[in-house]
């Protein structure tokens, strides 16, 4: 059988690829139970949402998803990653989030930011191996990270 991570396409999250399949995105967010995202949360138009906010699919099937828009402090700050459950850890999130640094550090961008639970340990793993920092603890405990774009 051909390796499932060599069918893993990323694109840019449009509002219609959305709005077709927010059954499956949200079915996503049911499953990790991390944040608990609504029709609403998906659906906010937010500063260069569309621009800095990808998808996973494997053959046609939404797997994954990366959601980021632009701060006024000159950060794409990423509001929400997650992988379906049944394919973690294969690659798909950090080719997603890989997918929005890219496009950042091709901008005119600070670089990315985005807050992480300090116990999950796997977004956490990722999030360090991709080269973020932490930058402060937020008053509910949450860790801001940053990726700062050199030069
Ligand atoms: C966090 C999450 C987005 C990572 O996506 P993923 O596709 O599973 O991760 P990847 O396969 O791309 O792995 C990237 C890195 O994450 C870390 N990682 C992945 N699976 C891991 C595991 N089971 N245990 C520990 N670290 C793990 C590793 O550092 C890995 O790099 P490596 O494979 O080179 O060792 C995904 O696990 C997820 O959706 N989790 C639930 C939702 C969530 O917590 N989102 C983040 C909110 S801040």
């Amino acid at each position: 059988m051909a390796d499932v991570s060599e069918k893993i396409v990323v694109n840019k999250l449009e509002l219609d690829i959305l709005q077709k399949n927010i059954e499956q995105f949200k079915d996503i967010s049911n499953q990790n139970k991390v944040l608990l995202w609504k029709d609403e949360n998906f659906r906010i138009e937010l500063p260069n949402k569309w621009e800095y906010s990808f998808y996973a699919s494997i053959e046609g099937q939404i797997v994954g998803f990366a959601i980021s828009s632009e701060k006024k402090n000159g950060y794409i700050h990423l509001h929400n990653i997650m992988v379906s459950k049944h394919f973690q850890s294969i690659g798909i999130g950090k080719r997603l989030l890989t997918a929005i640094i890219l496009k950042v550090f091709n901008n005119n961008f600070k670089g990315v930011s985005l807050r992480v639970q300090p116990h999950n340990k796997r977004a956490m793993n990722l999030y360090t191996q991709l080269g973020f920092e932490k930058a402060k603890e937020e008053d509910d405990g949450d860790i801001l990270m940053i990726l700062n774009k050199k030069g």
